[in-house]
């Protein structure tokens, strides 16, 4: 069959973000918007040729016409085998999974994560290497370099592929195989978690469930995991068919937009658990009856129990969380002996760590918790470590997350963010902060001292790569802390994210609504940061 170079002009927006290229749907149909990234990235990599690149993504508006296209580009850029999700669908972790089992040297993944979908929403690409894990910054800036300077890019010139029907077909040099987007996973799960006993809760009929994949990537996962393999009763996976626009919804678990399941968990007669997941199927979310789970504390708990748990009951090698994530799970390692690590915001800076066997658990407070199964944070992964510590436990969820505040003291924690501000005051407001930095530590404010304040640098305990402001943190004395950061993965203005945390180690003292125990430092805040002020907001668009 034809392959065709086609001549185009480089676009100057293509600098990948957090986490990959992420934009408005509109923006990726430009006429060879997508294939000038696609190329950018094959441009950008030696030696895959005759390999194997795994491809899919969470099924949103764009997937299906984006997959034809790249199939059409690998074959024609000479990529040996493409395994793709049948239906053009591979959750983010799924697809780690298989780029790891099948030694792929890559994965293009087609997501914008957590943003809303359809024809007017956000579409993504994101390239992950052969460990699994989201390309590192050297990865991403050789794509965007080798972006600026196409000249042409190459595809095969050739009827669509069926994308329905698990299938092998021989396009050229190139071996297309249509796979089962969940079965790779599933066995994966299988390895890592004792399913019988999981199996005997929910089958229990003392158990209920309610796990909502919010119309997004984990639906097929979940009705198979927990409703086919490990027994849940029919029902129990609500919203759990994908759609390309999430039903309208927004695809991110938390206690705003996952609204059904938080009713149904706040309700009159709520299930014993309740987790719901992200578009593409990596961020989860924990409930309890009338019972939320921060992200910080749940990989706290993960950490805490891990032995209970057969994947990883021979111990931890390490630990790790994202700076503005709580120190929770510093005091858990501290207790188990073992190292944490603080990495800036986004789950690539987990990958040399986990490669190099230091850390064996990570999370972050944006509602991912993974581990070294894959190189991606995992949604449902967390729940069923969440399923399996139950099972043994045979504690409710709350009672599970009291004990551990009993035992470790209880890390208050919140996030407010101020979505869709004006990126130049969102900067200003940053600028004015950094000023400060230097005539702070010392100061009383309210009725805290502060010890530090700093823009946070990273040096990667692995390679020793250096990553400069990646928050600007303030602490005291006591251990609490205020963290301002601008979000990385928004497509419309600037998204400001302040996240507050203070250490409570009484027992008697846990039961207070975070809102008023981190009161102060709410007011402290704003006092150094005049958010109203240069957000033109009263209040923040979302707590969680
Ligand atoms: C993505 C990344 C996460 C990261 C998050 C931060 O979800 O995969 O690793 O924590 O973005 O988002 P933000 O909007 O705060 O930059
Ligand atoms: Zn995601």
């Amino acid at each position: 069959m034809n392959v065709h170079t086609v001549s185009t002009q480089p676009f100057s927006d293509q600098k990948p973000g957090t986490s990959g290229l992420r934009k408005q749907v509109p923006v990726f149909q430009q006429r060879h918007y997508l294939e000038n990234f696609i190329q950018a990235i094959f441009n950008s990599l030696e030696d895959y040729q005759g390999k194997t690149l795994v491809l899919g993504g969470d099924g949103r508006y764009y997937n299906r016409t984006a997959i034809q296209t790249i199939l059409k580009m690998a074959v024609a850029n000479g990529v040996g085998r493409v395994l793709v999700g049948r239906g053009g669908i591979l959750s983010t972790p799924a697809a780690s999974c298989i780029i790891r089992k099948t030694r792929a040297f890559g994965g293009i993944i087609l997501s914008a994560s957590h943003n809303p979908g359809g024809p007017e929403g956000d579409f993504g690409v994101k390239f992950n290497t052969s460990n699994g894990g989201p390309a590192p910054e050297k990865v991403t800036s050789a794509i965007f370099e080798a972006s600026k300077t196409i000249q042409g890019y190459k595809i095969l010139e050739a009827p669509d592929i069926d994308l329905d029907t698990l299938l092998i077909t021989q396009l050229n040099e190139t071996t297309v195989e249509v796979i089962d987007p969940v079965a790779d996973y599933a066995d994966l799960m299988q390895s890592l978690f004792d399913f019988d006993r999981i199996r005997d809760v929910l089958t229990s009929g003392n158990f209920r469930l309610c796990m909502d994949p919010l119309h997004a990537v984990t639906g097929p996962y979940a009705h198979f995991l927990l409703e086919e393999r490990l027994g849940a009763a029919p029902g129990s996976v609500q919203n759990g068919t994908p759609l390309e626009d999430f039903g309208g919804g927004h695809p991110d678990p938390n206690l705003v937009y996952a609204h059904d399941l938080v009713e149904l968990m706040f309700g009159d007669n709520a299930p014993d658990f309740g987790a719901a997941s992200d578009g593409d199927g990596d961020r989860n979310m924990v409930l309890g009856r009338k019972f939320f789970v921060t992200p910080s504390d749940s990989l706290a708990v993960l950490a805490a129990n891990a032995h209970l748990v057969p994947g990883y009951k021979d111990g931890l090698a390490g630990v790790a969380r994202s700076m503005p994530t709580s120190a929770a799970v510093d005091r858990v390692a501290e207790k188990l002996g073992i190292n944490c690590y603080e990495t800036p915001t986004g789950w690539k800076f987990f990958g040399n760590l986990l490669d190099a066997g230091q850390a064996t658990l990570c999370g972050e407070e944006s509602f991912g918790t993974g581990s070294n199964h894959v190189r991606e944070k995992d949604g449902l992964w967390a729940i069923l470590f969440w399923l399996n510590i139950l099972a043994v436990r045979q504690q409710s969820v709350e009672d599970i997350v009291r004990d551990h505040w009993q035992t470790y003291g209880r890390n208050y924690y919140s996030r407010h963010d101020y979505e869709g501000i004006d990126s130049a005051n969102a900067n200003q407001l940053m600028e004015g902060l950094r000023s400060q930095l230097a005539r702070l530590p010392g100061q009383q404010l309210g009725n805290y001292e502060v010890d530090y304040a700093d823009d946070f640098n990273y040096t990667d305990p692995v390679d020793g790569s250096v990553s400069k402001n990646q928050g600007i943190r303030i602490g005291f004395t006591d251990g609490s802390r205020i963290v301002f950061r601008l979000s990385g993965t928004g497509t419309q203005g600037a998204t400001l994210r302040l996240y507050l945390e203070s250490y409570e180690p009484d027992s008697s003292q846990h039961g207070a609504d975070p809102q008023d125990a981190l009161a102060e430092f709410i007011a402290l805040a704003e006092e150094v940061a005049q958010i109203r002020q240069y957000t033109g907001m009263n209040a923040p668009t979302v707590i969680t």
